[in-house]
C-alpha cells in the first residue's frame, strides 16, 4: 500500500458530517462540490472554513465570488452528495433550491441547515485553498432531521448517543 494511501486512511478515522458548499458566478451559473473540510473556526465574530482542492472545476468560481454558502445535508441526501462530488455539467438539473437572501447563493432546500458567509479570507492549503467565511445567516432547517455522516471512505448514519456530555465551558 503506498503511503499516500495509508495517509488517506489515516485521516478518514476522523468521522465528519458532509456539506455541499455554493456560490453564483457573475454571469449567474451556479456552483457546487460536496465536501466535508468544513470547520467552524470563531464564534465571535462568527467564521466557518471549508479547504477546496485547487484541481476542482469549480474553483475559480469559488475563487472570484466573494460570497459562498454551505449547506450540510440529511441522512437521506447521499444520493446529492453523490451528484455534486462527481465533475459535470447538470449538477444542479433536478436540484430545488432557492437564492439566499444574504450572498444570493443557492441554499438547496431540504437540508439539514445553510449557513450564508461573505468571503472573509483565504489561506494557502497545499494543494487546497482555505476558504474562511464570517457567517451573515444561519438557519436550521429540518431541526428533527440526522445528519448525513462520512467515515472510513463510506456514508454513514448517525448511531445511538452515549448519554455522556463534554464537561466545561464548550
Ligand atoms: C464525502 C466527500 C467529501 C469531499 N470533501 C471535499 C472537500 O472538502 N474539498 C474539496 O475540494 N473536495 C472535496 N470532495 C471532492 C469534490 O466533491 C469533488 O472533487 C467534486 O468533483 C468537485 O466538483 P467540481 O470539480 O465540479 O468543482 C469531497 C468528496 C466527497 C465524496
Amino acid at each position: 500500500m503506498d503511503s499516500l494511501r495509508k495517509y488517506r486512511d489515516c485521516l478518514g478515522c476522523f468521522p465528519t458530517g458532509v456539506a455541499i458548499a455554493t456560490t453564483i458566478s457573475a454571469d449567474n451559473a451556479l456552483h457546487g462540490l460536496t465536501i466535508n473540510s468544513f470547520s467552524s473556526v470563531s464564534l465571535e465574530p462568527p467564521l466557518i472554513l471549508f479547504s477546496l482542492d485547487r484541481q476542482a472545476s469549480s474553483f475559480d468560481a469559488f475563487h472570484h465570488s466573494s460570497h459562498f454558502a454551505i449547506n450540510i445535508l440529511t441522512e437521506t441526501q447521499a444520493a446529492l452528495s453523490q451528484q455534486f462530488s462527481l465533475s459535470h455539467m447538470g449538477k444542479w438539473a433536478d436540484v430545488s433550491y432557492k437564492a439566499g437572501h444574504y450572498s444570493g447563493c443557492p441554499l438547496i432546500e431540504d437540508v439539514m441547515a445553510v449557513l450564508e458567509c461573505r468571503k472573509k479570507h483565504l489561506y494557502d492549503g497545499g494543494d487546497h485553498l482555505i476558504f474562511i467565511g464570517e457567517v451573515l445567516h444561519f438557519e436550521i432547517v429540518s431541526p428533527h432531521a440526522n445528519p448525513l455522516l462520512y467515515y472510513r471512505g463510506n456514508y454513514r448514519e448517525l448511531g445511538n448517543s452515549l448519554h455522556t456530555s463534554p464537561k466545561g465551558t464548550f
